[in-house]
């Protein structure tokens, strides 16, 4: 797709898959691109660790797609040693020269596309459009927080104030923050929240999900190469204990963390546990992400939304749709149309032209799945159970008709569509209903209703809420993204204040 062109920034171009020949080119890069990697922690003074454990393909788990030597507990003293000597040295450069190295990152990344989208596909399971999407993503978040770090972080501003006194407010990083990452966008988020702690002139200790290791590997890499020092961005491969090791870690300036609300919870204890400073909290969390469809919406468009909604990337999206809200008069009709089209759907090896759902991360997300439809199937109505291919980790898209919405009360994160019937008169109930869940991630809307439009944003919080469309996908500079309640601290990645989060202000008032 020809690049898109936002104010005074462009995002990174896309592949038109209609066109043969560009089709033909991205997937013979890809295969030509496979390569074994063989990651370990990337620490200045720390040898690389021999050796590791196989990292297998979840479609295809009989193929290693490399192996990774996970960091040793030692090895977080040594790294927040070396860090914070980077620290020292990237924070007094000025915002323009990192946002420089972030610029060349998004260069290299589009030059090296088929080589990060073979491994997309392999370690993590995604279709070419996920894949395409997840680089233009990251590419994006690379130039936009190397751009408004320059706006932000440039020079510090001189403020108003008497005859005879100079006041000055400026920004600073805060430090070495610890970049603690999911495996369901194993490279746009990974870079996300470390381009952004970079560009505000931190060092950054990343830790990335132990279900995807190699492609954060490849990353650090490809930020090495652009000009980020070894010191100043460390690559700290590990589980969960890792992860809890190094928020605990007594010198850590900050902390940016995405994924379950259960583990924010968990970090967030760890931090109010702590002597010595306050240390803050970014944490982008999950959602109970609902969508309000009424008798005047355009069932055709209902159910293209509602399937790219819930079923795209395998429902294995923090903004994916979970819970559907019908109006009662139309429901049948609309479910009739959204199983038609959920049957259609082809589940198979992800780096296929012709898959619409790819694999579940692992084996275990792919049983906690079945176990809640073997719940469901208890008390609720299962109306719809595709059928999964036998080989890997795959998991078929499921709807299941609640009698009440609180049948549901945590994130369920796979392809499965939650539906709620709602009878004409009692729109305030299912207002509050989605209030009362406690998440504010996304939230879509169906109507012709300009008025009910307004009454829904007037009533909910909802971090980002699309009317007339389906809820997933935000673009960067655009669809600033992030929730509210059990679904994150804010501010929104990918927006124009995130950069703030990572950073502290400092004003100098000299009387001359
Ligand atoms: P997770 O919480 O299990 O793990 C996330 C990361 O935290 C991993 O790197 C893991 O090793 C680490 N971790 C686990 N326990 C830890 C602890 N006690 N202390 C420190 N680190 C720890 O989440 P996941 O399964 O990797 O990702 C899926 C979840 O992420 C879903 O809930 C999804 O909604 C959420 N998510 C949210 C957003 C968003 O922007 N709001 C985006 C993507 C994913
Ligand atoms: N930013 C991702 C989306 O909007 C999570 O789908």
């Amino acid at each position: 797709l020809p690049l898109r062109i936002y104010g005074d920034r462009q995002n990174s171009a896309g592949v038109e898959f209609g066109d043969r020949d560009a089709l033909k080119e991205l997937m013979d890069g890809m295969e030509d691109a496979i390569a074994t990697v063989k990651a370990h922690p990337l620490i200045p003074g720390v040898k690389a660790h021999r050796g590791g454990v196989d990292v297998r393909s979840p479609a295809e788990p009989g193929r290693v797609v490399g192996t990774i030597a996970q960091a040793a507990r030692d090895d977080i003293d040594i790294a927040m040693k070396a860090a914070r000597g980077g620290f020292g040295r990237w924070s007094r450069l000025p915002a323009a020269k990192r946002a420089a190295a972030l610029a060349r990152a998004a260069d290299l990344l589009e030059a090296e596309r088929d080589r990060f989208m073979s491994l997309l596909s392999l370690e993590a399971g995604k279709t070419l459009d996920d894949g395409i999407a997840e680089i233009r993503e990251a590419v994006d978040f690379c130039r936009y927080y190397g751009l408004q770090a320059e706006k932000l972080f440039d020079e510090p501003k001189s403020m108003p104030g008497p005859t005879g006194e100079e006041n000055r407010y400026g920004w600073r990083g805060r430090g070495v923050f610890a970049c603690v990452s999911p495996w369901n966008f194993p490279l746009a988020i990974f870079l996300g929240q470390v381009t952004a702690a970079l560009a505000a002139g931190n060092a950054v200790i990343a830790k990335p999900a132990e279900q995807t290791p190699l492609i954060a590997f490849e990353a650090v890499r490809l930020l090495h190469k652009a000009g980020v020092p070894e010191d100043v961005l460390i690559y700290l491969p590990g589980d969960g204990e890792t992860g809890a090791a190094l928020v605990a870690h007594p010198e850590i300036d900050g902390v940016a963390f995405t994924g379950s609300t259960g583990t924010a919870r968990a970090i967030n204890r760890t931090l109010a546990a702590k002597d010595g400073p306050i240390v803050p909290l970014i944490a982008e969390t999950g959602g109970l992400n609902a969508m309000i469809v009424d008798a005047t919406a355009l069932p055709e468009q209902v159910a293209d939304d509602v399937i790219m909604s819930a079923f795209r990337s395998a429902g294995q999206r923090c903004s994916a749709l979970r819970i559907l809200f019908l109006q009662d008069d139309v429901a049948d009709r609309m479910l009739e149309m959204i199983e038609g089209a959920t049957r259609e759907l082809h589940l198979g090896q992800p780096q296929r032209a012709d898959t619409d759902v790819g694999p579940i991360i692992d084996e275990g997300q792919r049983s906690m799945l079945a176990a809640h439809v073997a719940e469901m199937r208890k008390s609720q109505t299962v109306r719809f159970a595709g059928e999964a291919p036998r080989e890997g980790s795959f998991f078929a898209p499921h709807i299941v008709e609640l009698d009440k919405p609180s049948a549901l009360k945590e994130e369920v994160f796979g392809p499965i569509l939650h539906v709620v019937r709602w009878k004409a008169g009692t729109l305030d109930r299912v207002l509050n209903d989605i209030d009362t869940s406690g998440y504010g991630l996304t939230l879509g809307l169906h109507t012709r209703i300009e008025s009910r439009i307004a009454k829904v944003l007037s009533r909910l919080d909802t971090g980002n809420i699309y009317v007339n469309r389906n809820t997933i996908g935000a673009v960067v500079g655009t669809q600033p993204f992030g929730g509210s309640g059990l679904s994150g601290t804010g501010f929104k990645a990918g927006g124009p204040t995130y950069l703030c989060r990572f950073a502290q202000e400092q004003v100098v008032s000299i009387n001359t």
